[in-house]
């Protein structure tokens, strides 16, 4: 119990956004609040650019770069805050999905004048779908965009979510004034070019003649949009947030320092400490004493002399310590760490001790995959390490003979990582690897034959998707499993697939199976 204080004081989230909505920017001006940071420019973009979206080595040596930032810790007035970052190009969409896992509330960063974009949606449903805390940002006010009735209406539409603006725009564009901040009745005005932190000004009553004074014309507009805003949109209320059931939405601009404070002081003081984790025997509270965490992320390093990677491991109760033994659950065996390492704002530096909603970089040689439980002692896997049915297809073969059981421990490894996933033909046993992005199959030949010495080729195979399924009628699972033997593939974890070939025959079979239930992600 005596680590209360620390988890209390900690706040583990991640920011997701479509591409260039100014999730590296706001994460910049975020890090320069808590000092992590001195000078704006400092955090290299993990974000793929789009002019290399062909040029996957490159991607690869961005994702390396993105080690240093993939967790960023800093202090802000007495809370400890991690950031974990996620990559916005959507072939690692998977990625992303898994970071999530580790974090306790997300912020969504949205562009004022695109607002609500594709990538965006995707990654809300998976929030909304474990109830992750969700704060909305809208960024780039500088900039001509919707309005804000519009862009909030947008969000509820397009994200499901319920919202409540807790700041809002004093015009846009080459009129941005500034934001009116419902939550600390403060009005914050707009320096377009200065780097300085906003002044902001107590303000609670928009009725007084003053406002003019500090917005002129625009204050009309103000009090005509505060007198509706307040009208359509509920109260906020904490526990709402906390229980995901309701987003406070921010105005501001990233790359002119503006909102931001008033984004992170509300954060602090409303965002989850870090909350507990379900596992397949029970669930887990972060004040127990006893160590426990999981493997979210597993990144290899592309250096072919030093095939070594690191295991991301979220804290989820008591504290880690440098070498001390652990228990590797589903290896059932005894390790211990020399040089864990922790990353405090771009800086990766050797703990001796972390504490829940913490992550610890752990060097690995190859033991860990992502889901991986890790205990003092205690025989507990972690839930809700997702899979998702994959969008592409291939079958792999092994193109050097001599080379077959590098060939194999290569695949087995990359899977571990996350890098794809794999099935194997009931019937004849092929190999099937499918992926989000089309952009894995060259990653995982490059990686295949660079560091495994080993050689694939890819086949076509004609696959719209694939999905689990169970039943409790054994009739109809028998039925099923006889009459579409040839589709029938095995994951790795040993779960049974049906590889559809087309909507049609998946439609087919949802309707005449009705018993059988069809899952697109594995965690059901
Ligand atoms: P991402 O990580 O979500 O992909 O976005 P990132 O922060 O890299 O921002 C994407 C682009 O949007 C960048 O411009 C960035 O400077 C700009 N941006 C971010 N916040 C604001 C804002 O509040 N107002 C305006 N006007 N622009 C903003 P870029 O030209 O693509 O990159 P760069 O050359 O400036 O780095």
């Amino acid at each position: 119990m005596g680590n209360l204080k620390e988890i209390n004081r900690r706040r583990t989230f991640a920011i997701i956004s479509h591409p260039d909505a100014g999730k590296t920017t706001l994460t910049e001006k975020l890090l320069l609040y808590g000092g992590a940071i001195q000078v704006a420019g400092a955090v290299k973009s993990n974000k793929i650019k789009k002019t290399a979206t062909s040029d996957w080595m490159e991607i690869e040596r961005q994702r390396g770069i993105s080690v240093a930032t993939s967790v960023m810790g800093f202090e802000y007035q007495g809370s400890k805050i991690n950031i974990l970052d996620t990559p916005g190009h959507q072939d690692f969409q998977e990625d992303t999905f898994r970071t999530l896992t580790a974090a306790d509330s997300v912020i969504v960063v949205i562009d004022v004048a695109k607002g609500v974009e594709p990538q965006t949606e995707k990654l809300v449903k998976v929030c909304r779908m474990r109830k992750i805390p969700i704060m909305v940002f809208i960024n780039k006010l500088d900039r001509p965009g919707k309005d804000a009735f519009e862009l909030l209406d947008e969000v509820e539409q397009k994200l499901n979510l319920k919202v409540t603006p807790l700041s809002w725009p004093i015009g846009m564009g080459a009129d941005f004034r500034g934001v009116y901040n419902m939550h600390f009745k403060s009005l914050n005005l707009f320096n377009p070019g200065s780097q300085v932190i906003e002044e902001s000004i107590a303000f609670d009553n928009l009725d007084n003649p003053e406002l003019e004074e500090y917005i002129g014309e625009k204050a009309t507009e103000l009090r005509e949009d505060q007198e509706l805003a307040t009208g359509v949109y509920p109260e906020f209320e904490v526990e709402e947030y906390l229980a995901g059931d309701i987003s406070p939405v921010f105005f501001g601009s990233a790359l002119n320092n503006f909102g931001v404070k008033e984004l992170l002081d509300v954060f602090v003081q409303i965002a989850p400490s870090p909350t507990g984790r379900e596992t397949e025997e029970r669930f887990v509270d972060p004040n127990e004493d006893a160590f426990s965490g999981f493997v979210f992320k597993i990144h290899a390093n592309m250096d072919p002399n030093h095939r070594d990677r690191i295991a991301f491991v979220r804290v989820v109760s008591g504290s880690f310590k440098r070498n001390i033994n652990y228990l590797h659950v589903r290896q059932n065996r005894q390790l211990k760490f020399s040089s864990p390492t922790a990353f405090m704002a771009q800086k990766k530096s050797v703990i001796d001790e972390v504490f829940p909603g913490d992550i610890v970089g752990l060097h690995d040689t190859g033991n860990f995959k992502i889901g991986d439980s890790l205990t003092e002692g205690e025989k507990i896997n972690f839930k809700g390490m997702p899979s998702f049915s994959p969008e592409l297809f291939k079958y792999v073969e092994n193109a050097d003979p001599m080379r077959s059981k590098q060939l194999a421990k290569g695949i087995d490894q990359l899977m571990d990582e996350g890098v794809a996933q794999l099935f194997k033909g009931k019937h004849n046993n092929r190999k099937i690897i499918g992926t989000v992005g089309a952009l894995q199959f060259e990653v995982i030949q490059y990686r295949l034959e660079h560091e495994y010495g080993a050689k694939c080729r890819f086949e076509p195979i004609n696959l719209f998707k694939t999905t689990w399924f169970v039943s409790d009628n054994e009739e109809q699972l028998e039925d099923f499993r006889a009459r579409k033997a040839l589709q029938i593939a095995i994951d790795k974890e040993g779960r049974e697939v049906f590889l559809a070939e087309s909507q049609y025959s998946l439609q087919m079979a949802q309707s005449k199976y009705s018993d059988i239930e069809f899952y697109f992600t594995s965690e059901f």
